[in-house]
């Protein structure tokens, strides 16, 4: 089981310090916390595992605002998060480039968070399947079933929304997602520590990517407990 914390643009060096000092993770889960850059060396520092938010797929280039596996590996991060959602939607970020980002990411020894998920339109139009396959396939034909590999099913309408994915919708999800590419699928979208039992007691639930529930020691270290009991 892995429970990352994607904190998204929230929490500078401070604020992570003063996160760090109180958060205890508990035995028996794999917990990532995944800050700002700039938060990444005091997050290293506090012992915690330490995910990126996105990654560049050069090694070094003329990429203004962008940054490097070799400088996240050089920080201390142990991986990084691609594909959000949040960066498909604002950033211009396509099936291509997170395909591109994850490549780069595992060769150069980085775990890798690839997120996938429909919108709300594409679900109620019934399209779920057909987006979910694309994605994950363009992520399979850059990085096959590399071990350093984990998928994330986010389906869109569900983050920050508190609107979850019930148990059942997302187990098939992530069943589907499964049948395309064998690794494990962590599952986000309003994850709260009131519903994450539920949810990664379903087989195909390998853990949460957990968003504004992991801004807070108290409520990421609930969920991280959650998990902790289930494996
Ligand atoms: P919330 O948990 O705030 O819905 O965010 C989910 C998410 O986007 C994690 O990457």
């Amino acid at each position: 089981m892995l429970i990352a914390g994607n904190w998204k643009m929230y929490k500078g060096p401070a604020e992570t310090r003063a996160f760090c000092a109180t958060f205890e993770p508990p035995d028996g889960v794999d917990v990532v916390i995944a800050p700002p850059y700039v938060s990444l060396a005091e997050a290293v520092a506090s012992g915690l595992t330490v995910y990126a938010q996105s990654v560049h797929w050069a090694s070094a280039g003329a990429y203004t605002g962008e940054i490097s596996a070799p400088m996240l590996l050089e920080v201390g991060a142990a991986g990084a998060i691609v594909g959000h959602s949040e960066r498909r939607q604002y950033f211009g970020e396509t099936d291509e480039t997170v395909a591109r980002r994850a490549f780069a990411a595992a060769e150069a020894g980085l775990g890798v968070i690839a997120c996938v998920g429909e919108s709300e339109e594409e679900r109620e139009s019934g399209q779920t399947e057909l987006v979910l396959r694309v994605q994950v396939e363009a992520i399979k034909d850059a990085v096959g079933t590399h071990e350093l590999l984990v998928l994330a099913y986010e389906p869109v309408w569900a983050i920050g929304t508190g609107r979850t994915a019930t148990p059942e919708l997302a187990q098939e999800a992530h069943a589907f997602i499964k049948s395309l590419l064998p690794r494990p699928v962590l599952y986000g979208g309003s994850v709260k520590p009131d519903n994450a039992a539920e949810l990664l007691a379903e087989p195909d639930v390998d853990g949460a990517l957990v968003g504004g529930a992991s801004l807070e020691p108290d409520s990421f270290a609930a969920i991280c407990r959650a998990a902790s009991s289930r494996s």
